[in-house]
């Protein structure tokens, strides 16, 4: 079985491929990217790097060629997204790929207000009408993103937060590497399932903040805020006007309750239980 994981070079492509080449033969991995140097240690494994662009389907024919599963890794061009994954699932049908995996949001409903959630649900949508077998990997909001966010409370001596009384389980992008891979690698058994992949616990603003706290041994008290002024304080503390609402945007998709999956699927798929933001906190402020 030959398998493909697009956006190989990114931060959750380059861990899944690194992840893959330990449980398979690295003949069988194909690893597509838009900069295959960046990979050159990986095809010394033996795996096979190919170039390929969501912007131009027809490096993706070459590319796909083939392949019989698929992992495709969303891309960070938010506003750009849909046509991107469509050229890729059109791609993978025509090179005769049989299963794609998608990396998606939980529960990517119209109701929910994550900035992200409507380009996820228009390529699960096509995803599921290609014909192809399908894997959703809704992974949750990724707990390194937390680390930034501990270092600014840190150093301003506050967690400013429009999270509410709202809680999600953080994953760590190692373990929706893991996952993922065990999907690649697995038989069918994965086939046409949505899997919620989050972290091992419910966190809510109090939760960050002691965390937050203990990893920079200084109190942190959480300050609870509306999406305007949330994004106000980003914006005066130097983010650009339009990523300030991005992140709002999640904020109020925790807050209003719609990111409150907490599931087994990492333990489950790997063995081994999900890593928390506070070992991923703790960890990194250790190290910095
Ligand atoms: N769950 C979360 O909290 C969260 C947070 C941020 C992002 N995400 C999503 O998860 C994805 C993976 O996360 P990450 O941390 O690995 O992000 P990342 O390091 O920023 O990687 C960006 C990814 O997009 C791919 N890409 C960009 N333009 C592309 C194009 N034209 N054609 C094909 N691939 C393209 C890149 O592939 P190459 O560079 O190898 O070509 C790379 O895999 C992101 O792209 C985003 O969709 C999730």
């Amino acid at each position: 079985m030959t398998l493909v994981i697009t956006g190989a070079a990114g931060h959750l492509g380059r861990r899944t491929a690194e992840r893959l080449l330990d449980l398979v033969d690295p003949a069988t991995v194909v690893l597509v990217t838009r900069r295959p140097a960046e990979l050159a240690d990986l095809a010394g494994r033996g795996a096979d790097v190919r170039a390929g662009d969501f912007d131009d389907p027809a490096s993706l024919d070459a590319a796909f060629a083939g392949g019989e599963r698929l992992l495709l890794i969303s891309t960070d061009a938010v506003g750009r997204r849909v046509a991107q994954h469509r050229a890729a699932i059109d791609a993978a049908v025509r090179a005769g790929v049989r299963h794609v995996a998608y990396t998606s949001l939980p529960n990517p409903v119209a109701e929910n207000p994550a900035p992200v959630a409507r380009e996820h649900r228009a390529t699960e949508e096509a995803l599921r009408a290609s014909g192809l077998a399908w894997t959703m990997l809704r992974n949750a909001l990724y707990a390194e993103y937390r680390i930034p966010e501990a270092q600014a409370a840190l150093a301003g001596g506050a967690f400013p937060h429009n999270l509410g009384d709202g809680r999600t389980a953080y994953v760590s992008r190692e373990d929706c590497a893991a996952v993922a891979a065990a999907v690649l690698a697995a038989g069918a058994e994965h086939e046409n399932q949505a899997y919620d992949v989050t972290g091992p616990e419910l966190l809510g603003a109090g939760d960050l903040a002691r965390i937050y706290g203990e990893a920079g041994s200084a109190p942190v008290p959480a300050v609870a805020l509306d999406d305007d002024a949330f994004a106000a304080g980003a914006v005066a503390a130097g983010v650009p006007a339009d990523i300030a609402g991005f992140l709002a945007g999640f904020g109020r998709a925790v807050r209003e309750g719609h990111l409150d999956q907490a599931a087994d699927t990492v333990q489950r798929l790997t063995g081994r239980p999900a890593i928390g933001v506070e070992e991923v906190v703790t960890g990194a402020l250790a190290q910095a």
